[in-house]
């Protein structure tokens, strides 16, 4: 029989578990503490899209653990810097500050204050199944698992997903941001079509 797992004891259980034990990754590959293997088709939640174990990764963060751990947002690092300037070169024209998070959810939190603080308007609009985080103001964007914590920001609105007519409808002079995924995980890998989000930028 499989023990439980330490963590069911102590950890406050507010996902669904699937019942497995993840020990180890390799690439894409997973084993669990029983040594059954599986394909890591989700990437870590896309946060291992570089692979499990990278050797590259791996060096590079144990290199950087004798240096430095950690360095508060309130002094300059180089190797800070070093980050932001290959993700600006690697973002779209235009795109040339870089804000640093911790988490999905909490860059959600800074695209919702930036696009308020921008316009001065506090309206969003999302896309029906999507899903942008579980903080307060994230999950006022987020279709699902908000019944427990209503009422949450006002002013958010939810269309259905590629259909441009209602987005029009939805935008208007209290709109501060469309928000969406450019494809719906959470809401069961539904691609938003090229010529919404063609739409979507231009409202
Ligand atoms: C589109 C999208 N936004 C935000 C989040 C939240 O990310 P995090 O769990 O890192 O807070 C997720 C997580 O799956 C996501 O898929």
């Amino acid at each position: 029989m499989t023990p439980t797992p330490l963590e069911a004891q102590y950890a406050l259980e507010v996902y669904p578990r699937r019942g497995i034990d993840i020990a180890r990754g390799q690439g894409a590959q997973l084993w669990d503490s029983e040594g059954n293997e599986y394909l890591d088709c989700a990437a870590g939640v896309g946060v291992a899209n570089v692979g499990h174990s990278n050797p590259a990764v791996a060096k590079a963060i144990a290199q950087q653990a004798e240096i430095l751990v950690t360095c508060p947002g309130i002094f300059y690092n180089d190797q800070r810097g070093v980050l932001m300037q290959r993700l600006v070169q690697l973002s779209p024209p235009g795109l040339n500050r870089v804000f640093l998070c911790n988490s999905g959810a909490e860059s959600t939190e800074a695209a919702i204050k930036l696009a308020r603080a921008s316009t001065g308007r506090t309206g969003l609009v999302s896309a029906m199944r999507g899903f942008h985080g579980r903080t307060l103001g994230s999950l006022s964007a987020t279709f699902k698992y908000r019944d427990a914590f209503e009422p949450l920001l006002p002013g958010c609105t939810f269309v259905p997903l590629n259909n441009i007519e209602k987005l029009d409808n939805a935008v208007d002079d209290t709109t501060a941001a469309v928000i969406l995924e450019i494809i719906q995980g959470e809401g069961g890998v539904r691609p938003a079509e090229a010529r919404y989000l063609a739409a979507a930028r231009r409202f």
